[in-house]
């Protein structure tokens, strides 16, 4: 089956006590067992440990993302949390994109450095920087291509040959672009991460998370820790990230389609400074993405002429883009990560890794391209020139 086809019908058949096409909300603590000797005939005890409508979901993934399995999660960042509990020991070391999501960022520096695990933020986008920073003691890296808010890719296919030659497992945060425009797995990784509030999801609805597990082994691994920390997906997200699902494949291709068109308006424009999207020639990385990605997805970022002040004007007065966390969903939304995604980071960090304060994150969403672009054009007007 390909992939449209797989985004609606894989992990889910009809309900087998009513027929109905959708797979039901189950909602229920414990499941009732018939005798001792027949415990977990039907492969459910408690839904901490499993659910059947967080199950078809984590079946849906795992197809779509080609693994032997998914587990999903509360949220992205317990998915994260959840590969790091289950990888890293005290005393080991984890190499980190330098540039991550800030709360990515806040989990290795305030939690888990706690713990004794050591973290190296490494320049992922080359991979002689990941292979220099490998030591002894290292278990995991994580790499997030396209990076948040930087767009900065990382070549996923060099560091898990990288990573497979250290014997150290490989994840990466495949948020930005999905199983739809990058297979991780197949690219060599050994699991992809998501937070599934954004894309899988789409509609602005949910927070969630899923890891997909290239071997059974380390699904196991994961399946462990999701139950024994508790940071499971309720079924009623599974469900509404399940419909998400089978919209998927269009809504990327829409929203890619009006993020290049939006991109090469900024780019065309006399007040815009930069503009940074993989799908501009001008990418610095634009052959990597052609390589590694189906598709360019709908993130981008651009800076005003003017700066932190020119791109405040721009924010306050823009009309249909909802000044907003989160990203890919259908609503277009304009984010400020030095204030708002990143504000975690500390400043010099982000000086460091090109996180500049006039840096405006697009996400853009389903609407027309055209309102989208008449839109950021008035707002452009009132930027002084
Ligand atoms: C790339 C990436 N990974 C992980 C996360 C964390 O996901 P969640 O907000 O679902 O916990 C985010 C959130 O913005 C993200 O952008």
């Amino acid at each position: 089956m390909r992939f449209s086809t797989k985004q609606i019908h894989a992990g889910v058949t009809p309900d087998p006590a009513t027929g109905a096409i959708l797979t039901p909300i189950y909602q229920t603590t414990t499941y009732v067992q018939e005798s001792i000797d027949k415990y977990l005939e039907k492969g459910y005890s408690y839904s901490r440990s499993s659910n059947p409508t967080v199950r078809a979901l984590e079946l849906k993934l795992a197809e779509l993302e080609g693994g032997a399995d998914c587990t999903c999660f509360g949220t992205g960042m317990s998915a994260i949390q959840g590969i790091m509990l289950a990888f890293l020991n005290g005393g080991d070391h984890a190499i980190i994109s330098d540039v991550a999501y800030g709360g990515t960022y806040r989990l290795c520096t305030e939690v888990l450095n706690r713990f004794g695990i050591e973290f190296t933020f490494a320049n992922t986008a080359d991979p002689q920087s990941v292979r220099a920073s490998i030591k002894d003691n290292t278990a995991l890296i994580l790499t997030e291509t396209p990076a948040n808010p930087t767009m900065k890719l990382s070549d996923i296919a060099a560091i898990s040959e990288i990573a497979q030659a250290a014997g150290v497992v490989h994840a990466v945060d495949n948020t930005f672009l999905t199983p739809y425009f990058q297979q991780a797995l197949d690219l060599g990784a050994d699991l992809s991460v998501h937070s599934t509030t954004k894309y899988f999801d789409g509609h602005n609805a949910t927070v969630g998370g899923a890891v997909i597990a290239k071997t059974a082994e380390h699904d196991e691994k994961m399946r462990f820790i999701q139950n024994s920390t508790g940071s499971i997906m309720s079924p009623q997200v599974a469900w509404l990230t399940m419909q998400g699902c089978k919209t998927l494949s269009v809504r990327m291709d829409q929203q890619s389609a009006n993020a290049m068109a939006i991109a090469e308006y900024l780019e065309a424009h006399p007040k815009v400074k930069q503009v940074c999207y993989p799908g501009l020639p001008s990418f610095a990385q634009h052959e990597l993405a052609r390589k590694q990605a189906t598709g360019f997805g709908a993130m981008l970022w651009f800076e005003v002429k003017g700066g932190l002040e020119a791109g405040k004007t721009l924010m306050d007065s823009i009309e249909l883009w909802s000044l907003a966390e989160n990203l890919g969903s259908v609503e277009s939304l304009i984010t400020h990560p030095v204030t708002m995604t990143h504000a975690d980071v500390d400043e010099a960090e982000r000086k460091r890794v090109g996180i500049i304060d006039g840096l405006v994150r697009l996400s853009v969403g389903l609407e027309d391209a055209d309102d989208l672009i008449e839109a950021l054009d008035k707002a452009l007007q009132n930027v002084p020139g």
